[in-house]
């Protein structure tokens, strides 16, 4: 098995990810790039729950062997945590009078919520009132990275999870596909997220599936609202993609690969599909309309390894990590993650 530790402990793995061991990580106190939040560190919990890593991990391979697109599922769900009133497990809160972050628009097709709940109910038998389900998500998106042949980089924990979950809050924070570049820039920025983060983030594409309704009247039928397809997609792909998504069909839940030549693997093959006008949603090809994230773009999609790619994602996932985090005595560590809201 080859490994390589990069500067930012980066762990890359040959093997292919199901049989790919856990890697130990280092002791508490290492500290990864970036400014340190407070409260957070690597192996926060090595003292009170040491198999906390270990633990989530199995769960991940059992589901992702039972189900490959639970993976980019829980991936997508770390992002519609931490934007959203920061990292803090929000998300999974329940709201009886349906206003919570759950209910809102851009939660629309998120899935995770029994999976992180099932890690949570293992964990707790480990280590009761330990463990945050902020860091469960947090943890459960690098093992999803992981296991699609993605790096398995170090994750910060030590958060806490909130108690407050508004729908406005993600009507508000989350950026919609449709979105172009200097908002996607605006929403990142908000968070205290930049460019590269912008545009390294959004390599997550490279796995997972979308629906229909997410991008089909944007791209193919209505582009700019003058009924007509978007004249910057490849003309081939979007043949196929009007194949699969048919127009005047309202929530289309049809499911489109988003990297269709590796759905399920961690590769640079997003950045290849924006230079190659084949993304699926207009705030994935926005990444050409800034000279910064466009020159990152047409960095990856040359590159010859994904190593730059994955060094800057480890550092690109502690960033959005590191978000509105709740530590030391602020926010609370509770048995179920889908507690009631309100
Ligand atoms: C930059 C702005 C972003 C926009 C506008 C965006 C939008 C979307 C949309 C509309 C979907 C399809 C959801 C569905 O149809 O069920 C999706 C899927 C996905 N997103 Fe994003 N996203 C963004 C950034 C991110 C980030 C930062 C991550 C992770 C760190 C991420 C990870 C994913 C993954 C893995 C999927 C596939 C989910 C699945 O297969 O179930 N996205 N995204």
């Amino acid at each position: 098995m080859a490994m390589r530790l990069l500067p930012v402990v980066v762990v890359f793995v040959a093997a292919t990810a199901s049989c790919r061991p856990a890697m130990a990580f280092p002791a508490t106190g290492m500290q990864l790039p970036g400014l340190p939040v407070a409260g957070l560190a690597v192996g926060f919990y090595n003292e009170s729950c040491p198999q906390v890593e270990e633990l989530v991990l199995a769960e991940m391979r059992a589901f992702v062997a039972k189900d490959w697109t639970i993976g980019p599922a829980l991936l997508r769900f770390m992002f519609h945590d931490c934007l959203v009133r920061g990292c803090d497990a929000s998300i999974m809160l329940v709201s009886q009078n349906k206003t919570g972050e759950r209910d809102a628009f851009p939660s629309y097709g998120l899935r995770g919520y029994d999976e992180i709940e099932q890690i949570k109910a293992k964990v707790e038998a480990a280590c009761p009132l330990t463990v945050s389900c902020a860091d469960i998500i947090a943890l459960a998106a690098r093992d999803a990275v992981f296991l699609s042949n993605g790096p398995r980089y170090a994750v910060e924990t030590g958060r806490r999870d909130g108690k407050m979950s508004f729908n406005i809050d993600a009507n508000n924070d989350l950026p919609p596909p449709s979105s172009n570049i200097v908002d996607l820039k605006t929403y990142f920025s908000v968070k205290g997220l930049g460019w590269k983060d912008l545009v390294v983030l959004s390599g997550s594409h490279t796995i997972g599936r979308a629906q229909c309704s997410t991008f089909a009247a944007d791209r193919l039928y209505n582009f700019s609202g003058k009924l007509e397809q978007d004249p910057s997609l490849n003309k081939t792909y979007a043949a196929g993609l009007r194949e699969l998504c048919e127009p005047g069909v309202v929530n289309d839940t049809t499911p489109v690969a988003m990297d269709p030549s590796s759905p399920y693997t961690f590769d640079l093959g997003y950045y290849r599909d924006v230079v190659g006008n084949t993304s699926l949603f207009l705030s994935d090809q926005a990444l050409m309309d800034d000279r910064w994230t466009r020159a990152y773009v047409e960095r990856m999609a040359a590159a010859a390894s994904p190593g730059e790619f994955f060094a800057d994602y480890a550092v690109a996932m502690t960033n959005m990590g590191r978000i509105e985090v709740l530590t030391g005595d602020n926010g609370e560590i509770r048995k179920t993650c889908a507690a009631q809201a309100d």
